[in-house]
């Protein structure tokens, strides 16, 4: 049954983003699909008062289920008004790659899709984001769009090498579609091991540390498109005190790098209005059970583990916000 993204009490993120663009700070866009995962974004975002994409996957959808998903949805909703933070909660459908999915999620109430055609040639990309777009704003839905590659994996597609995106499309790409916002690349990438270490140098304390971000490429699209909100993915910032718990408990992961948070600071007090962040929350979770069972072996109710991963989310996701998105009291 089809049911609009209103009647759940969602937003699209028309509002949202104007706020964060004048007040200079970004919205977190945090995937979930799971219970744990979701009541830690909802209590991270109530307790600080901030707007909230809650984001998911064409996978993360198969693997909830779309129907549980849609309740799940509502039931934020009903859940942060229950904790007293009466916020902004956009559901949001993350690298969407067909018209067909995009117009399902937007039948089971999500209030704003990605359409990423930036794997096709250019051309192609027009004509399919045209099409999301022309249809989502039949019913108030707003569409994020891409340009450039970014390296790593996207929603099963994995490129080896990004391409940055080239600032002289971008004008004629969100004129041609009509876009609410577009996701750039600028160096960030999906997952855990976002560099090579041979692309990085050492610290005094020997952690890789990556090349920065292009700011001249954010600042020449800004340029072009004053006031047009830009996402960025691929923005974790890997930290390694959790990347070592897991690797002191039995995990193995190697050679991992994410984006300093001083420079997703600065990309947010930009023209950046949506930062996307999936992989610190995947590697807090796990940090957090590897060692609740390693410390525990007694332990077999799901409940022991999961709550202090739980818990140990909803304190990255508070961390995000205060410290690095800023958005804070913007709810
Ligand atoms: O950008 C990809 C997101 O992290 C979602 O990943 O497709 O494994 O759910 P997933
Ligand atoms: P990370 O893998 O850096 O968390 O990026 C997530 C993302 O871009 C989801 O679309
Ligand atoms: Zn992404």
């Amino acid at each position: 049954m089809a049911v609009s993204y209103k009647e759940i009490g969602l937003v699209n993120t028309v509002d949202m983003f104007k706020k964060a663009m004048d007040g200079g700070y970004a919205v977190p866009a945090y995937n979930f699909n799971n219970m744990e995962q979701l009541q830690a974004i909802i209590l991270a975002c109530a307790e600080t008062k901030s707007p909230l994409i809650l984001q998911v996957s064409s996978g993360a959808r198969k693997y909830a289920n779309q129907t549980l998903l849609r309740y799940m949805a509502e039931g934020a909703v009903e859940y942060a008004k229950e904790l007293g933070g009466e916020i902004p909660i956009a559901l949001h459908l993350d690298h969407g790659d067909t018209f067909e999915l995009c117009k399902s999620c937007i039948e089971t109430g999500f209030s704003s899709v990605m359409i990423d055609g930036s794997h096709h040639p250019y051309e192609k990309n027009v004509e399919l984001t045209a099409q999301v777009v022309e249809y989502a704003h039949k019913y108030d839905v707003t569409v994020e769009g891409e340009l450039g590659v970014l390296a790593g994996i996207e929603d099963d597609v994995v490129a080896e090498k990004s391409t940055y995106t080239k600032p002289e499309e971008v004008e004629d790409f969100v004129g041609k579609t009509g876009v609410d916002s577009l996701a750039i690349s600028i160096g960030t990438s999906h997952g855990a091991n976002k560099f090579k270490p041979e692309q990085c140098t050492k610290n005094e304390d020997g952690v890789f540390v990556p090349p920065p971000l292009k700011f001249d490429i954010l600042q020449e699209i800004e340029n072009i498109l004053p006031g047009f909100p830009i996402v960025l993915h691929g923005s974790s910032s890997v930290p390694m005190d959790l990347v070592n718990i897991i690797n002191k408990y039995g995990g193995e992961i190697k050679d991992a790098v994410g984006i300093p948070e001083e420079q997703l600071r600065k990309a947010a007090s930009s023209a950046v209005c949506k930062i996307n962040i999936d992989s610190d929350g995947r590697l807090a979770m796990t940090a957090a059970i590897r060692e609740t069972l390693a410390e525990q072996p007694s332990v077999f109710d799901p409940r022991k583990y999961l709550g202090p991963a739980r818990e140990a989310l909803k304190e990255l996701y508070k961390h995000k916000i205060i410290n690095v998105l800023g958005s804070e009291n913007k709810g």
